[in-house]
């Protein structure tokens, strides 16, 4: 299930999700909530809270600022269950295509955002830090519209 984030209750109910040293941060995220372009949600199992999703919006194109799911629910299913359900959601409020960043290394979140339908479209150089120094960030993106699975 779904559910809708608010600033008002952000923070309190993603408390046990975000580790403290996450990037981006809760709080952080938190805050941009407060702007009408950002849109975010949450899954979660009786009371514990499985994962998290953020959006930014522009016009019918939304940028995926975060996904995260909590560390024991991971290998289930729930980040392709809440990248699709949120996919559905924001064709609803009129988006059309989504654009993410990821680390080169995080190959986990890439070939999730693959298998849903993320095509790579560019690169930029050095955009993360990273313990050996910087690290590339992939470009992907995905066209709503045209992709069957949401
Ligand atoms: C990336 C992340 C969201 C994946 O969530 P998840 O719920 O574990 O992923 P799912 O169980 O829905 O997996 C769906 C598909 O993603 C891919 N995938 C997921 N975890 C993977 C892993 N560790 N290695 C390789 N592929 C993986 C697989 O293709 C998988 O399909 P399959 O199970 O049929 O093989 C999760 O690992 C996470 O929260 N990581 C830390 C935060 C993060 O990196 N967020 C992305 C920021 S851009």
């Amino acid at each position: 299930m779904l559910y809708p984030l608010t600033p008002s209750d952000a923070l309190a109910t993603l408390i046990d999700l975000y580790p403290p040293d996450a990037h981006p941060g809760l709080p952080f995220l938190a805050d941009l909530l407060k702007q009408p372009a950002c849109r975010a949600w949450y899954t979660a199992d009786a009371d514990q809270v499985t994962a998290a999703i953020w959006y930014l919006s522009t016009g019918t194109h939304a940028e995926l600022i975060d996904l995260i799911v909590a560390p024991s629910a991971r290998g289930l299913g729930i980040g392709r269950t809440i990248l699709e359900q949120s996919s559905s959601a924001l064709i609803n409020l009129g988006i059309r295509t989504v654009e993410l960043e990821v680390r080169e290394s995080n190959g986990a979140a890439r070939a999730l955002y693959k298998k849903i339908g993320f095509v790579r479209s560019g690169r930029r150089r050095n955009y993360y830090p990273s313990e050996s120094g910087r690290e590339d960030a992939i470009l992907m993106t995905c066209d709503l519209s045209e992709n069957g699975s949401l």
